[in-house]
């Protein structure tokens, strides 16, 4: 167990942050059941990160038994802290997809959302089928690219912000984490799970606007914060980079970098206060496939 994916991939704040943005209530019905879950049932959610999706299902479900498990180490302490402070009864758990903590029989529902493509899907659906129950549902989430309109981020950056990050970014050596080492085309997904054991396998897809500030049935509160939530990956990535490596930009630099960052995101604050549109939209294809332990 480790740090690196918050440390160097994404901190624990940023997936929470815009994984609450994706998980939002108009789309509670819809993610409910592409992991076709229950309440009452014991669930696990697999690579959970910093929990958000796992605080969701609790707080919709109450009476289902929700489990996370993750290899990041600061992911697991953020889920725990977060779940003392919304007062949820979720249990996490550090430890690897590939070998458990956990008895076999164990769960009626093992889910999860984009993490199997960072791991041997074999060995990652293996050991699921272990732990489910006879009779149980694994509910594998994937994202395939969506649609972007007029730039995901706003306005991307150029110039001076983007030289300065290059710098930095050429500089740094690898990270050690191998984020999507093992990607699969979409029509590998149903395949592998049936050699692994899974029957009655089902695919199905939920296209989501992720980002669109400017859409009329989105909250003030709701698409500043998808404005910020970009900010703080622009502001994220500068400092994962420089952790890799600290000298790459002197102290003016990094500080002038990042507020040629927070310049561009206020603007673009400020074109949403003044009510100019500029219809920068996103959107994501969320693959489901399930399948049942017989
Ligand atoms: C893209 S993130 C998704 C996190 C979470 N599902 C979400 O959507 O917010 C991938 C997660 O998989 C975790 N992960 C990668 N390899 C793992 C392994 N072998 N065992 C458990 N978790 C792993 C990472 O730590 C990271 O939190």
């Amino acid at each position: 167990m480790d740090s690196n994916w918050s440390d160097y991939v994404q901190t624990s704040e940023e997936l929470y942050r815009s994984r609450a943005l994706r998980f939002h209530d108009e789309n509670k019905k819809n993610w409910l059941n592409l992991i076709r879950i229950q309440d009452g049932m014991s669930v696990l959610e697999v690579g959970c990160g910093s929990g958000l999706f796992a605080h969701r299902v609790k707080t919709y479900l109450p009476h289902a038994t929700v489990t996370g498990l993750d290899f990041d180490l600061g992911h697991i302490a953020f889920a725990k802290a977060k779940s003392h402070e919304l007062g949820l009864d979720c249990t996490f758990v550090n430890g690897d997809a590939t070998a458990m903590p956990f008895a076999d029989q164990t769960f009626d529902l093992c889910y999860s959302f984009t993490v199997m493509e960072h791991i041997e899907p074999n060995a990652f659906l293996r050991e699921q089928y272990r732990v489910l129950k006879t009779g149980g549902t694994i509910a594998v989430l994937t994202v395939l690219p969506g649609l972007n309109l007029n730039g995901e981020n706003w306005r991307p950056s150029t110039g001076e912000e983007q030289d300065l990050f290059d710098k930095a970014f050429q500089a740094a050596p690898d990270a050690p984490v191998h984020v999507r080492k093992y990607p699969l085309s979409a029509s590998e997904y149903a395949p592998i799970m049936e050699k692994n054991g899974f029957t009655d396998v089902n695919v199905e897809v939920l296209s989501i606007i992720s980002y669109a500030p400017d859409n009329a049935d989105i909250s003030d509160e709701t698409a500043i914060e998808s404005i910020n939530v970009n900010r703080l990956f622009a502001l994220n990535s500068v400092e994962k980079v420089l952790k890799l490596n600290p000298a790459a930009l002197t102290d003016s630099e990094h500080i002038h970098l990042n507020d040629l960052i927070n310049q561009r995101f206020d603007e673009r604050i400020d074109c949403y206060k003044i009510g100019e549109k500029l219809w920068d939209i996103a959107t994501s294809n969320v693959v489901a496939i399930t399948g049942s332990k017989r």
